[in-house]
Formats: C-alpha cells, sequence, structure tokens
C-alpha cells in the first residue's frame, strides 16, 4: 500500500499534514467491501435528481474501485433530516440516476445504513457491484460523531473512501470517526479538491487574487479576514461590497447591506493594509428602484448612488477595472456573485467576470478555482464552466478552506495516514 499521495507539500492547509494522506492508488480492494463517503447531496425535484454534478464528479472513484473488484458500498447524507426520514431526503433517487450514470455497473440501493439488513445486501454484492445507503443523518449518530454509529458503519467495510471533499467541514461520524476504525483513503476528488485549492491559496502563482462576492459580510468574515493575510488583491463584489462602501461613508440608498458589521469591514479593511493586500471595491453599480425581474434600472457611479435605489449590480465601469486587475495576476479564487444575479438582468456583471475569468484561463494566462453553489451556476449559466482550471464541488467547505481552517474530515485522513506510516 502506498504510504502517501506526494501530490502535496507538507503543511500546505493551515496545521494539516496533507502529504500523509493515501490515496486509494495501489490499494488492493479486490473482493473487499470498500465504504465511500460522497457527498451526494444534491438537489432533488419531483423525487428526481435535478442536478448530477456532484454524483458524475464521484464516478471516476467508484468506477476505478468497482473495476477492481471491490465491493462498493456508497455512503451519503441528503439534506438535513436531523434522525427523521423523509421521502424528499431518501438516497433512493440518487441511486436510480448513478445507475443510470454506470448502465455497465449493477448499483443496488439498501433502504437502511446499518445493522442486519446493510449487512445482508452488502453480502449479496458481487465483486464490481455497487450498493448504495440510504441516507446517514436518518441517524442522530452520525451528525453527534457518534462512536457507536461510526462502528456500526465500519462493521460493514474493510477499507474506508473518503470522496466527500465538500462534506469536510462537519465533524461526523461517517467522515471523521470512522477513520480511526478503518484503514482509510482520499478517493480522487477529494485528492483533486485539496490539490487544486491548496495550490491557488497556499502555494499560489502570484500575482494572486481573489474574489468574494454575495449578500452579506457577516457570513464571510473568516473568509475575508485570512484571504487579506494571503492575496495580493481582494475584490469584494455583490451585497457584501455595500458595507465595504458604507464603511467608507457613501450612500448606499436601500441597498442589502450589514450596519451591524461596518466595523468588521474597516477592521478588514486595516488588516488589508498591514498586509500589503488591496481591497478593490465597486466604482460604478447598477441600480433600480426595486429588486424586480426586468425592472428599470441605471448606472451610477458609487457617488452618486440615490437615497432610495438599491445597487443590484456592477457597473461597466467597476467591470473594466476588473477586466484591467485580472490581466496582471496569474492565480484567481473566486467564491460569489457581484450582484442579484439570479434576476434579470442584474447577472449581467458576473456572468461577464465568469466569461473574462474563463478567456483568460482558456489562453493560458490565468489558474482559476471557483466554489460555491451561486458561483458554479455563473459560471454553468455563462457556459464557461469547463474553462475554468478547478471548479470545486464544496460550499460550506470551499469558504472553511478559504477561512484557513483545517477541515476535520481532511484533518483525519492526515492523522490516519500519520498512524499507518509509524506502522
Ligand atoms: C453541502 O451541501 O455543502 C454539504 O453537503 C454539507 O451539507 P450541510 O450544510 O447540510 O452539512
Ligand atoms: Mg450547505
Amino acid at each position: 500500500m502506498n504510504e502517501s499521495s506526494g501530490a502535496l507539500d507538507k503543511g500546505a492547509a493551515g496545521g494539516i499534514d496533507l502529504s500523509r494522506i493515501r490515496t486509494i492508488d495501489g490499494v488492493d480492494v479486490d473482493g473487499k467491501r470498500v465504504l465511500v463517503r460522497v457527498d451526494f447531496n444534491v438537489p432533488i425535484e419531483g423525487g428526481a435528481v435535478a442536478d448530477a454534478t456532484r454524483i458524475t464528479r464521484v464516478l471516476p472513484t467508484i468506477a476505478k474501485l468497482a473495476g477492481q473488484g471491490a465491493k462498493v458500498v456508497v455512503l451519503s447524507h441528503l439534506g438535513r433530516p436531523k434522525g427523521v426520514p423523509t421521502p424528499e431526503t431518501s438516497l433512493r433517487p440518487v441511486a436510480a440516476k448513478m445507475q443510470e450514470l454506470l448502465p455497465g455497473t449493477n448499483v443496488h440501493f439498501i433502504p437502511t445504513s446499518i445493522g442486519d439488513e446493510a449487512k445482508r445486501g452488502i453480502d449479496a454484492l458481487k465483486p464490481g457491484d455497487v450498493a448504495v445507503l440510504e441516507n446517514l443523518r436518518y441517524h442522530k449518530g452520525e451528525e453527534n460523531n457518534d462512536k457507536d454509529f461510526a462502528k456500526a458503519l465500519a462493521a460493514l467495510g474493510d477499507i474506508y473512501v473518503n470522496d466527500a471533499f465538500s462534506s469536510a467541514h462537519r465533524a461526523h461520524a461517517s467522515v471523521e470517526a470512522i477513520v480511526d476504525l478503518l484503514p482509510a483513503y482520499a478517493g480522487l476528488l477529494m485528492m483533486a479538491e485539496i490539490t487544486a485549492l491548496s495550490r491557488a491559496l497556499e502555494m499560489p502563482e502570484r500575482p494572486v487574487m481573489a474574489i468574494v462576492g454575495g449578500a452579506k459580510v457577516s457570513t464571510k468574515i473568516e473568509a475575508l479576514t485570512n484571504l487579506v493575510t494571503r492575496m495580493d488583491q481582494l475584490v469584494v463584489g455583490g451585497g457584501m461590497a455595500t458595507t465595504f462602501l458604507l464603511a467608507q461613508g457613501k450612500e448606499v440608498g436601500t441597498s442589502l447591506c450589514e450596519p451591524d458589521f461596518v466595523a468588521t469591514a474597516k477592521e478588514i479593511k486595516a488588516l488589508a493594509d498591514r498586509s500589503g493586500c488591496e481591497i478593490v471595491l465597486p466604482i460604478d453599480e447598477v441600480v433600480a428602484m426595486k429588486l424586480e425581474e426586468n425592472a428599470e434600472s441605471w448606472i451610477c457611479p458609487v457617488d452618486e448612488v440615490p437615497a432610495d435605489a438599491m445597487i443590484l449590480d456592477a457597473g461597466p465601469q467597476s467591470l473594466a477595472n476588473l477586466k484591467r486587475r485580472l490581466a496582471g495576476v496569474r492565480t484567481v479564487l473566486w467564491n460569489g456573485p457581484l450582484g442579484a444575479f439570479e434576476t434579470k438582468p442584474f447577472g449581467e456583471g458576473t456572468l461577464a467576470l465568469a466569461r473574462e475569468v474563463a478567456r483568460l484561463t482558456r489562453e493560458g494566462r490565468l489558474l482559476s478555482v471557483a466554489g460555491g453553489g451561486d458561483t458554479v451556476r455563473a459560471l454553468n449559466d455563462a457556459g464557461v464552466a469547463a474553462d475554468i482550471t478547478y471548479v470545486s464541488t464544496a460550499g460550506g467547505a470551499f469558504l472553511e478552506w478559504l477561512g484557513g481552517h483545517d477541515l476535520p474530515a481532511v484533518l483525519a485522513l492526515s492523522r490516519s495516514g500519520a498512524r499507518a506510516a509509524c506502522g
């Protein structure tokens, strides 16, 4: 078995020794029961999977293990059922989708996640078969990181693989406690995510820029605070830019903003100044009287926002400024839209930014890493997701990583690898 991935430098993510994480390359899985934790927390509409991205992204791991003769047992959560089964949170439709995506493989659904019924279902698998267990969060032990629940899961497998980077910020039984009970490895998607994120955040080719948008400063304080100590430029966009503009004493009209976080915005600015990071705010904005589909809108400089209007998107000068700056950086990390991008025409700024980041990446001038549900939607809407160097499947975990936090599941994998290396 392999000792370490060798793909990552030591200490790339805060206090975690990523080089200790063992990958599935070279692991003998033939005939073995391999528990694979994935994040199938996917949107379900009308009883079917509405977006299969998180499923398709783990198929290489599943196919590799199945191809090597493993009995693959897929573990996941879906939604937040809090210990109570509900029809909307069942993984049954996800198993059906997986079968559709893996036509040459037998994909079974087992309507429970621990105990005799699960064990019988797994015992019936042939090498190369896949079984999807029911939602782990039907058991309170999952979110409580309960040792007994982890033991009940571990009893179903011989080897454990975590391919759920987007759940790595949760210290839950299936990503944390279980790691101490079985030989534990990172799946291909997990490795791709941590490699891409460390490359952009911990050891980027400079100059490096982060673009952080979205509604609220309050939800991204730690990410902003950490980023200003690491980036050369931090572009603040979307609703949270409004709070920074307010901190400069500007009129922001009826825009979404958080007056209670003006002091925080000032602290972040002061830290940026001390760290040599330039905070880039909008120069002009698209404003309207209300946030409504096709509402009448106009462009105005940030100093001239009327008291009864609201800021809903970045204006053309702001975008020109971003494009000029993007042309001068080598690495960009992006999380969060520049405006109310789901309401037409206020997504234009975000879409234009997506196209520009994609163009520069395509031309080999930029390494780009993007994450978060809204950002990925914007990249898809702009039709350019495939051009971005790396698109993360993670939302919350991506933000935690940007915030400089050690993710419990990644830490657990590293700890397990370190232990294995000591024999
Ligand atoms: C996600 O979708 O971000 C992960 O699956 C985590 O889900 P949670 O926020 O319900 O823990
Ligand atoms: Mg979430």
